[in-house]
């Protein structure tokens, strides 16, 4: 029997975002926290190299502003830019409060911080600002966030709960547009209930898993996205897919990102020949921008045929390496790759969605009630490329701001009541489950081939047509089956592929991320590609 629950916040996803909003609503509010995994199953948990922010004595807000549009190209929202970094050092504060176990600082290249952690440095920063847990500072702010979690009564944390959609005013005929919650898949129970709610907020994550090759995680699926659009939210520049210039290049190292850290500690990129490539390409060499770096990589594997470049540590003192970068030590090791002898094989893959769910300074999306924060949202702050190290304060940020919000909005919402039960009178169980194994395949494929690092109007055209016959097939298939995990996510990241490929043909110009041989100049004009959905009641 499917079951109704009443909250007054629901938030999907326990990442960043999300835990940042649960811990930061106040603690007389009933609040869910779903997880479609168990609870570490987002990026946050892989996040290695840290957090940017303005923390030390010689470094500005308006140098990691002035870092920060110049790493767009040109198309951030100025405005979203300076709300993150004026408010990245309480943002920092608030986690170190929290019990996050940030690096301390020891000399790091004769510098004098003023600060008492470490600092590193990343591609785009001209200073360093990147406050870290040596190389595994997901881990540390997630652990830490999650323990926090536990110890409030009123927070209930629900792993392998998948939402399938949102509920809204306008789906269930009434007049309005609000949304009253979400249909969330127990995994457990393997049925739909209803969970109503005052306010929700997705915070779901980015859509990177669209892509054959990616550093993330199995979960990041674009579900917000998707649930939003068909929401009736609007979304934007999703042609901006980052690729990481360096994830390990190893036939069983499955999604293992080698950090930007180590090019900001001094790692070099090099050909098989051990030439150093990237002065050739930017004079910032190896601190380049991401989308320059991966784009050059891709450019230098392609002529000289190979599979993958190399990214050189070995010339810095061992004890260094090891106590920087663990992690990577380790699981290098663990594939016979010694870094403080050897180079390491890299290859770019796909790592984060720079565009999602339009929303404002609160998060707030075109749907009242409800909220999107961390990757799934489009706050403008990365425009079209994100630099490093920007994402988990963007999650920081919007996550508090949203909190703030919601507060100044609890005596005007009650809870909904009386909502509809999902109705799985009209579906059996599937008996064709290859179906969805295929078109998963198949989608990350050819927007691997198509939809990549480097684009054409052709590519783009071969790659929708594709992308809608599948969407024909899912929705057929939705119509008639159970859903299941892999169903859901299949459903939506098909959805956020075509919203993607129709963002990539708006776009006429190579910018940041989009990069197309057909139009390899960038326009004058610097215009976001805003995409409405057909029940956007704007
Ligand atoms: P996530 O942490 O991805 O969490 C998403 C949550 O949503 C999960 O709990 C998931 O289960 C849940 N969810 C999704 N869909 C559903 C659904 N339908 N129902 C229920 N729950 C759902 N950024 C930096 O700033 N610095 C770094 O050093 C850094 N390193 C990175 C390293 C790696 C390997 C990767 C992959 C990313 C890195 N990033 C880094 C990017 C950054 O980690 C992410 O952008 C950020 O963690 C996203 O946080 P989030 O809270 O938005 O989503
Ligand atoms: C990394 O550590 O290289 C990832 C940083 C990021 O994605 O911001």
């Amino acid at each position: 029997m499917s079951q109704h629950f009443q909250h007054d916040v629901l938030v999907i996803g326990s990442g960043a975002a999300g835990l940042t909003l649960a811990l930061t609503l106040p603690s007389h509010l009933r609040i869910a926290v779903l997880s479609k995994g168990d609870l570490a199953n987002g990026s946050t948990y892989w996040a290695q190299g840290g957090v940017a922010a303005v923390l030390d004595d010689t470094d500005t807000v308006e140098s990691h502003v002035e870092d920060t549009l110049v790493a767009g190209g040109g198309l951030c929202k100025e405005e979203a830019v300076r709300f993150t970094v004026e408010h990245s050092r309480e943002a920092i504060q608030w986690l170190i409060e929290q019990g996050v176990p940030f690096t301390r600082d020891e000399k790091h290249g004769g510098e004098d911080s003023g600060f008492e952690f470490h600092l590193t440095r990343e591609g785009g920063h001209s200073h360093r600002r990147i406050i870290h847990a040596a190389d595994a500072t997901g881990a540390a702010i997630f652990n830490t966030l999650l323990a926090q979690a536990r110890q409030r009564s009123n927070i209930e944390l629900l792993e392998q709960h998948v939402a399938v959609d949102l509920i809204t005013e306008r789906k269930l005929g009434l007049p309005g547009q609000r949304c009253l919650g979400a249909y969330v898949l127990n995994r457990g129970t393997g049925q739909v209930d209803t969970y109503a709610a005052r306010f929700t907020a997705l915070a779901s994550g980015g859509a990177a898993k669209v892509y054959l090759y990616t550093s993330n995680p199995d979960g990041a699926c674009g579900d917000g996205i998707a649930m939003a659009w068909r929401a009736g939210c609007r979304v934007g520049n999703l042609e901006f897919n980052q690729f990481h210039p360096t994830c390990l290049y190893h036939p069983q190292a499955k999604s293992f990102l080698v950090t930007e850290a180590l090019r900001g500690e001094g790692a070099l990129l090099k050909l098989p020949n051990g030439e150093r490539f990237m002065p050739r390409f930017d004079p910032r060499a190896e601190l380049a921008p991401r989308d320059i770096v991966a784009r050059a990589i891709d450019h230098e594997m392609k002529r000289l045929g190979i599979d993958c470049v190399y990214l050189d540590i070995s010339h810095k003192p061992a004890d260094f390496i090891t106590a920087h970068f663990p992690t990577v030590y380790e699981r290098c090791l663990d594939f016979g790759i010694d870094i403080t002898r050897q180079p390491i094989p890299v290859v770019p893959a796909a790592h984060y969605t720079c565009g999602g769910v339009l929303v404002d300074q609160h998060g707030r999306t075109d749907v009242p009630g409800l909220y999107a924060i961390g990757e799934t949202s489009f706050t403008g702050l990365h425009g079209a490329n994100r630099m490093a190290s920007n994402s988990l304060l963007e999650c920081f940020v919007y996550a508090r701001s949203a909190a703030a919000d919601i507060v100044g909005q609890l005596e005007q919402v009650a809870i909904p009541t009386h909502l509809p039960s999902w109705d799985a009178s009209q579906v059996t169980d599937s008996d064709e489950d290859v179906i969805i194994a295929h078109n998963w395949d198949e989608l990350r494929r050819f927007m691997w081939d198509y939809v990549g690092i480097v684009r054409t109007n052709k590519r783009l055209q071969r790659a929708q047509h594709r992308v809608r016959l599948l969407l024909s097939e899912i929705d057929e298939f939705y119509s008639n089956y159970k859903v299941s995990r892999d169903l859901i996510e299949l459903r939506n990241l098909a959805l956020v592929a075509e919203l993607m490929i129709r963002s990539a043909m708006l776009r006429h110009e190579s910018r940041g991320l989009h990069y197309t041989l057909d139009y390899p100049e960038q326009l004058p004009e610097a215009r976001d590609t805003i995409l409405e959905p057909p029940t956007y009641a704007g």
